[in-house]
């Protein structure tokens, strides 16, 4: 392999000799620039090698206790605290909040008696103590650094040792050995393979803060995310207090985990209760609104969709989807108008999910359809029903997971009816309703009254 300059994919890191519109590798398009590839290691393998201990599956090896934070939402994101020399990914939209929440949970670390280091690439010490002020944490025992070279920052934790290293932001990070900008790929690329190298080596956990662009992808090729354990995504949405903490990757937990935070003017609250939160702001009943019993990981989350459907002018009627998916709206349509005679063409339908949250669980599709009736038929849903299951094409409704624990949750915040699908599993919560419906058809008939 020859070390001329050459091209990369900025999406796979595929190496390309010359610049092309699509990458082969991954079928990906306009991603690929010109860079300097890495160098193409070692040229025989094998012969100077040295032979590896090996243990076997049954040696009892304790493993390291996790190091809890007490900010209860972040501890249960990570799969129930912080594993020792694991290496974390945070990703997020600029300006979300991840400086605020890193710097939040080194001091709840540190107070702990964790050693800790957050260093900077983006803000000098000075702003970071600034904002360490603003958020009441002065008091907390983590040591500051504002440093972009890789080669001091290795040095530094090589001789302080930290348990948590959190470097902000890995894009802001250059390698003196690789001849690219900081935010290249190649650097993005190098950089977070030497952290995580070291921290595999020397035992220190170590969280990178990633920028996601705007396609929603952590800046810097997706060969980062292949090399942490733990990804996780801060999002919300812009005008909205809430921030959703959510585990798309976890080797030491469960992934779609989420943590819920508020931004406050003090900082990150956590939301101990979302269903709470995300209902607060619901209006009085109206019709199009329907509130979905869901799981987010393994907590129970009620949370309100809401549907709007009018009379369009356009040939092609305008579909607009805010924190589901767009495909799974156009599939509900489809079954609405073939299995239960109801159409939607000539109307736009805009739907949303209330509060800034993303639902992506199939059980999700009884309150969509519902919903969608709903602002159709111009009748509102009881105020206190809530809806699950998930429709097949056929039309029939299929029982989802966790019956109970959503059942259960939507006692407890007040709901005394559920629409669900018949033949799910589940005890008998005191004083609930059940309505358990076979199909969409016959849930259409015994919500709007008509087939
Ligand atoms: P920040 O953590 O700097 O975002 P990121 O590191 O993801 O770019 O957060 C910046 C935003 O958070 C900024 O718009 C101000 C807001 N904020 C508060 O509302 N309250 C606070 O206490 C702090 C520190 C920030
Ligand atoms: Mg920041």
């Amino acid at each position: 392999m020859s070390k001329t300059p050459g091209f990369t994919c900025t999406a796979c890191g595929a190496a390309h000799r010359k610049w092309a519109g699509r990458c082969d590798a991954c079928g990906a398009w306009n991603s690929i620039i010109e860079e300097a590839p890495l160098s193409a290691g070692p040229k025989a393998l094998g012969a100077k090698g040295r032979t590896i201990p090996l243990t076997d599956l049954a040696t009892e090896e304790a493993p390291p206790p996790r190091a809890v934070s007490g900010m209860g939402e972040l501890d249960r994101v990570l799969g129930g605290g912080l594993v020792p020399a694991s290496a974390i990914l945070v990703g997020g939209d600029p300006g979300i909040g991840k400086s605020t929440l890193l710097l939040q949970a080194a001091a709840s670390f540190a107070s702990r008696g964790l050693k800790c280091l957050y260093i900077s690439g983006e803000e000098a010490s000075a702003q970071v103590r600034m904002r360490a002020q603003r958020l009441g944490l002065t008091q907390a025992p983590v040591q500051l650094g504002a440093e972009t070279s890789l080669r001091d920052i290795l040095t530094t934790l090589d001789a302080e040792r930290p348990a948590l290293a959190i470097i902000d932001s890995i894009q802001t990070m250059w390698l003196d050995t690789v001849e690219a900008a900081p935010g290249s790929v190649s650097q993005v690329r190098a950089a977070a393979h030497e952290l995580v190298t070291f921290a595999k080596k020397r035992g220190v956990a170590i969280i990178l803060v990633g920028h996601v662009t705007k396609e929603g992808q952590i800046a810097g090729p997706r060969v980062v995310e292949h090399m942490v354990d733990t990804v996780l995504y801060f999002e919300g949405e812009r005008g909205h207090q809430f921030r959703i903490l959510r585990a798309v990757k976890n080797r030491f937990g469960p992934a779609d985990e989420i943590g819920v935070f508020e931004m406050t003017g003090a900082g990150l609250a956590e939301v101990m209760n979302p269903s709470a939160l995300f209902l607060s702001s619901r209006d009085a009943p109206a019709p199009g609104s329907a509130v979905f019993a869901g799981i987010e990981g393994t907590r129970p989350v009620l949370t309100e969709i809401q549907a709007l459907v009018s009379p369009s002018p356009l040939g092609t009627p305008r579909r607009t989807v805010v924190g589901l998916d767009s495909g799974r709206l156009s599939t509900i349509l489809a079954v609405l108008e073939a299995r239960v005679g109801i159409p939607f063409t000539g109307l736009d339908v805009f739907l949303n999910v209330a509060g800034g949250l993303r639902v992506t669980e199939p059980a999700a599709d009884l309150a969509v359809a519902a919903a969608l009736l709903s602002a159709r038929e111009d009748v509102a849903i009881p105020p206190d029903m809530v809806l699950f299951g998930e429709i097949s094409l056929s039309g029939a409704l299929r029982p989802v997971g966790q019956t109970e624990n959503r059942l259960k949750e939507a006692g407890k915040l007040g709901f005394t009816q559920a629409a669900l699908p018949a033949r799910s599993k589940h005890g008998a919560p005191d004083g609930m309703a059940l309505r358990e419906l076979a199909d969409l058809t016959a849930f259409t008939g015994e919500m709007f009254g008509a087939g």
